[in-house]
């Protein structure tokens, strides 16, 4: 079993990380307090939500099943969780616990931070995706159709707590977004990680013990790091974990949440991040090749779909978060594992490179 901590101040704490640790309730029944419920998806509900149920006993006060997908990642669908949490008759003393990918982490995550002004959390994630990314990190929220991710909140979990036997029942194509936000880890600051997934790309996706270990516990390393370094995303380190979102975001906006899954438009988004810091003249074309050759490898998207318009993503992208004073801001990479914050993109190329990646 692993331990790593999240170092925040006055609210640090564990990722766990083991085969069998779902198994294992005296590691983890402490940590769900007094009174949980779990909160999980339809295709998650038996296998992994109810033994965890029965594992807790009484202290469980029971299960509420989300509809799945992202286009129900919703206000609306989350007011369905608060009325049944209110006729549950829950109070502060709670516990919700997610239980599924990083939709069901983000809506249970903002339901705890505003379900009574806040009660605790605690995160199991079953996708890859999940593992090393959304569960950690405390960004919580739902989608608006105006854009990804705009109704939030940061919470915290109490723990994270990830099983990757939980991995073998996701469907192959799940298993490979995730990989989409790996890859990403190795961009940002770690091109040794990047040299390691070139050489062991074929191990994660066969769920390999130690590599997918590996790929998970590092890339929760680097998350945990990259928040502390700045929980609220206030000073631009943690805006690097948004390496490849703005396209992917502006993509998923303009699908309407219902084409590719989150780590398919990542994937694309990274494509195209590399090949916009090769037109501002930051990364080499060797660079960009192996990110491509990655990507490609890992059986995700390197090019968008011909249907959506170059004027369309650019109107979603004025719409980022990540923007400041009208001035848009993308993550770019000098070289493999250095990727910088910068608000100096020239409009040429992004139109660029939104035309010539397809
Ligand atoms: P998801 O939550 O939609 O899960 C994908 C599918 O897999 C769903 O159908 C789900 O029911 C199913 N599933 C989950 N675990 C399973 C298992 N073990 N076996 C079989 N089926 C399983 O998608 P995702 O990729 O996990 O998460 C994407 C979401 O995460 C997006 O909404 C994205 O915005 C969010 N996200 C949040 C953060 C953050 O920091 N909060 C970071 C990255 C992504
Ligand atoms: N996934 C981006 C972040 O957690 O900041």
């Amino acid at each position: 079993m692993h331990e790593l901590t999240v170092p925040l101040q006055g609210a640090s704490y564990p990722i766990l990380i083991g085969e069998g640790l779902l198994e294992d309730s005296a590691r983890w029944g402490p940590l769900m307090g007094a009174e949980a419920v779990l909160v999980t998806h339809p295709g998650v509900e038996n296998l992994y939500a109810r033994p965890l149920a029965e594992a807790l006993g009484p202290a469980c006060r029971g299960c509420y099943v989300l509809p799945d997908g992202e286009q129900h990642k919703t206000l609306e669908d989350l007011n369905g969780l608060y009325t049944w949490l209110l006729e549950q008759e829950l109070g502060r003393g709670a516990t919700f616990v997610a239980v599924g990918g990083g939709v069901v982490g983000d809506m249970t995550g903002f339901a705890a931070a505003t379900y009574m002004r806040g009660v605790d959390f605690v995160q199991v994630p079953t996708t890859l995706l999940a593992q090393v990314d959304a569960s950690v990190g405390g960004k919580t929220g739902v989608n608006h159709p105006l854009g990804k991710n705009m109704i939030g909140a940061f919470w915290q979990p109490k723990a994270v707590l990830i099983d990757p036997i939980t991995l073998r029942s996701l469907p192959e194509r799940e298993m490979r977004a995730g990989v989409a936000e790996v890859i990403k880890y190795g961009l940002i600051d770690d091109a040794e990680f990047f040299e390691w997934l070139e050489d062991h790309l074929e191990e994660v996706l066969a769920l390999e013990t130690e590599a997918l270990t590996y790929a998970i516990k590092t890339s929760c390393a680097s998350k945990a790091r990259i928040v502390a370094a700045d929980e609220r995303e206030r000073t631009g380190a943690r805006a690097l974990l948004n390496l490849g979102h703005t396209f992917a975001h502006a993509i998923e906006t303009e699908q309407g949440y219902a084409q590719w899954c989150h780590g398919e438009a990542v994937a694309c988004g990274l494509v195209l991040a590399a090949d916009l810091s090769v037109r501002m003249g930051w990364l080499e074309v060797q660079a960009a090749e192996r990110i491509q050759a990655l990507v490609d490898r890992a059986g995700l998207p390197t090019r968008l779909p011909e249907e959506l318009g170059v004027e369309q993503l650019r109107a979603h992208m004025r719409h980022d978060k990540k923007n400041v004073g009208g001035r848009q801001r993308f993550i770019l990479m000098h070289a493999i594992g250095q990727a910088e914050v910068t608000d100096q993109v020239d409009e040429r190329l992004l139109s660029a490179t939104l035309a010539g990646v397809r």
